[in-house]
């Protein structure tokens, strides 16, 4: 088999340069189990996979056949391979498996020696697949979720690896990796984007947008200089999406057939926070928030459940058996509730998940704010990830419309409660709970 770079010369007709040289050694070199490329726009990311892609393929009809997974959001990386494949063996000796492409299992091709390629979105459907290698191109939009179980699809046999490519454009697990990649048992390397002979015109444009302010500081040290700026440089809901949310509307609900879902920020020197979401099939609707300030959990949990009585919000679900759950904890929300049926689940685990959903709930409009609740809007506007204060009124929110895996159509609404509740002597006093 010749080498990577001849044969990207080969397929591509392009002279490659220093960096994607080093760029297609690193994507070939079966060493490198976890390789990150954190690269700006217009590097040249996808088609190096798309390329190296098909050398894996090639070289394994000498070798031993290989599955290759590919997740991707966009259709870039199977149009590079689908113009290039023409150029390479595989079809010219006819040793595609049946004539031309077929669906295996969904888009991708297959050799007759059992060598596999094949296509995901980054959806749930990468789950339980066997592949070989994973690469996973525009890795900053793979939902963390997605990027977890993409790599739980190594079959780990050689060569065993896992390849993220993007920009480091949305905060997430990518560029949770790209900060600390050797917690997370990854390589990294940065390149910028900024001096490509083939991507003139395309930063002409990008400069003229940034210094015409379209573009921020923090946008073009991603997109381009692939740098992440540190965590509280960043808006966590980009102003532009929020906008969007922000809707001159009252806070009656909004939509039929829909169900009610509430979510507790517990504090006591911050504030305890209840928000109620309205849900809908595709929407979600914020319709109530309220704050107590220094009120003991004892004092404000039947308050809040008065509250949530008002809504008359669909039946609550069971309540659900957790064994990690302290005693005195599941004693306490009894003692309150013994008349409501309470989902409690421990959310140490799933604020990150819900804060993320809510990201992506404001990215893709589904959710509505209504524009009254002011406080709201402002604490959205300025949350930062890691923020300790003022940021209550948004979780309540997140965890209001959180849809993680323990939610079921039998559990049509949830309240959350925290994980800690050492009650001296019963007695909850005031001592500051803990965040979720
Ligand atoms: N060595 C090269 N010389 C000239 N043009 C190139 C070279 N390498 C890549 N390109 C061009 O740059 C484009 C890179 O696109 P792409 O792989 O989609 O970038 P990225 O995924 O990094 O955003 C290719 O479509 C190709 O036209
Ligand atoms: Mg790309």
């Amino acid at each position: 088999m010749i080498g990577i770079i001849e044969y990207f010369h080969n397929l591509t007709g392009f002279d490659p340069t220093d960096e994607q040289v080093e760029t297609l050694i690193d994507l070939t070199t079966d060493a490198l189990k976890g390789l990150v490329l954190c690269y700006g726009r217009g590097f040249s990311k996808t088609l190096c996979a798309a390329i190296v892609t098909l050398w894996y393929a090639e070289k394994s009809l000498e070798t031993t056949p290989i599955k290759i997974m590919l997740v991707s959001s966009q259709d870039t990386m199977w149009e590079y391979i689908e113009k290039y494949i023409a150029k390479s063996e595989l079809l010219m000796v006819n040793r595609l498996y049946k004539g031309k492409y077929e669906e295996v299992p969904k888009e991708g091709f297959r050799l007759k020696n059992g060598t596999i390629v094949f296509t995901f979105p980054q959806t749930n459907k990468v789950r339980g697949n066997r592949a070989d290698i994973v690469i996973i191109d525009e890795s900053a939009d793979c939902p963390r979720e997605i990027l977890n179980s993409a790599s739980l699809c190594l079959t780990g046999a050689n060569p065993n690896r896992i390849i993220l490519l993007s920009t480091p454009h949305k905060e997430g697990l990518f560029t949770d990796i790209v900060r600390d990649p050797h917690a997370f048992g990854y390589l990294v390397k940065v390149k910028s984007s900024e001096n490509l002979s083939w991507n003139k015109l395309t930063m002409e444009r990008i400069k003229k947008m940034y210094s015409a302010k379209g573009m921020t500081k923090s946008e073009f040290k991603m997109e381009v200089l692939a740098q992440i700026p540190a965590l509280t440089e960043l808006n966590y809901f980009p102003r532009t999406h929020l906008t969007k949310c922000i809707q001159q509307v009252g806070c009656n609900r909004l939509f039929p057939n829909s169900s009610l879902e509430a979510g507790i920020d517990w504090g006591y020197d911050e504030p305890t926070v209840l928000t109620v979401t309205e849900k809908s099939h595709t929407q979600r609707k914020s319709i109530y928030q309220k704050s107590w300030r220094h009120k003991p959990i004892e004092e404000l949990a039947p308050i809040i459940a008065e509250v949530l009585k008002g809504f008359e919000m669909a039946k609550f679900p069971n309540i659900t058996k957790a064994d990690k759950f302290p005693v005195e904890y599941k004693g306490c929300v009894e003692r309150y509730y013994s008349d409501l049926h309470i989902n409690y689940v421990n959310l140490s685990d799933h604020k990150q998940s819900a804060l993320e959903q809510l990201q992506r709930r404001i990215r893709q409009q589904s959710i509505i704010i209504p524009s009254m609740l002011v406080d709201l809007i402002i604490q959205l506007r300025n949350y930062r990830l890691e923020m300790v204060r003022n940021d209550d009124l948004v979780i309540s929110l997140a965890l209001s419309c959180y849809e993680g895996n323990f939610i079921t159509k039998e559990t049509p609404s949830k309240v959350h409660f925290p994980k800690h509740f050492n009650l001296p002597g019963g007695h909850l006093g005031n001592r500051e709970y803990s965040y979720y």
